[in-house]
């Protein structure tokens, strides 16, 4: 009875504090996934995802093999073209995933949160769209996060700041806003931060910009344009009016000069 009990507690314990490692480990379906997203491209041309690793270097480029795992994927410079498959979770031993320099379009999967032995995740000049999965903060050994060059939005999220082996971190040149979360802010430069309109705070130098004054701006700015656009109306209208007047004495004095000339 006890030994059960105990068995019961384990099991409660193992399925509640370890949920994320529950995902079955497999890189052909991730393998087949991730590329099937792409278009077809001539870089990738012929290649079969099944058994990636029975070698000791994998057949599928930039994959790189270890204990009959895929534990690198270098796919830069390779004009991939789509979205990255949420399946790329099921490269459970994934620690370096490379796909900088491609045109891949879409949103970065939450799914990544399965890949909890990622270290290194460029997916720089790209075209992400969407928001930056605060998820991540669950790779607890990622070491770079390199998305600059992309049109994320959205806010940089504040649970990033956990990840205590973080030395590398650049999302400069896309579209996010808001606050920079002061635990990411502390401990990277300016330069991971550039090029994002409405992103704000340290280290960056300027300050959220003030609602108030830039609607004072744009009042100022109507008013000024309606005043002109009617000083303008108005000339017209005068201007207008005195061709016509004009136009009008000459054309009676025409008629004047004529009932003065004498017939013939
Ligand atoms: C592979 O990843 C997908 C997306 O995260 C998930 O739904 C699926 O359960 C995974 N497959 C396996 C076999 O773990
Ligand atoms: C990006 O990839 C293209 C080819 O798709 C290549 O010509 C270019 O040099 C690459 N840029 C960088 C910075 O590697
Ligand atoms: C990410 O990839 C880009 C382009 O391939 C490269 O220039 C950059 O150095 C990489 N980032 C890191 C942190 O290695
Ligand atoms: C920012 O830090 C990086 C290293 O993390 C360094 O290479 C770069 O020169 C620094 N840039 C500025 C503007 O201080």
């Amino acid at each position: 009875m006890r030994t059960l009990t105990l068995l019961l507690i384990l099991t409660l314990t193992y399925t509640t504090i370890l949920p994320q490692t529950s995902q079955h480990p497999n890189d052909e379906s991730c393998l087949t996934h991730l590329f099937q997203s792409f278009k077809p491209n001539t870089n990738l041309k012929s290649t079969t995802f099944s058994n990636p690793c029975s070698d000791f270097t994998s057949n599928i480029p930039g994959a790189t093999c270890n204990n009959g795992r895929i534990y690198k994927l270098s796919l830069q410079n390779l004009n991939l073209v789509g979205p990255i498959s949420p399946f790329i979770s099921n490269c459970t031993n994934l620690q370096s995933l490379d796909l900088s320099n491609n045109t891949i379009t879409g949103t970065i999967p939450v799914d990544f949160k399965y890949l909890v032995n990622l270290a290194v995740l460029n997916l720089s000049s790209n075209h992400i769209n969407g928001n930056i999965p605060p998820e991540l903060a669950n790779c607890n050994y990622l070491n770079v996060i390199d998305l600059h060059g992309n049109v994320l939005s959205g806010n940089i999220p504040f649970q990033l700041g956990s990840l205590v082996r973080l030395n590398v971190f650049d999302v400069s040149y896309n579209k996010l806003s808001g606050v920079i979360p002061e635990s990411v802010g502390r401990k990277f430069n300016v330069s991971s931060f550039v090029g994002n309109k409405g992103l704000y705070g340290y280290p960056l130098s300027s300050t959220r910009k003030s609602a108030g004054s830039l609607s004072v701006v744009a009042i100022v700015c109507v008013g000024l344009g309606s005043g002109l656009l009617s000083l303008v109306f108005s000339f017209s209208v005068v201007c207008v009016w005195l061709r016509l007047s004009d136009a009008k004495r000459e054309n009676e004095q025409q008629g004047k000069a004529r009932e003065l000339m004498p017939d013939y």
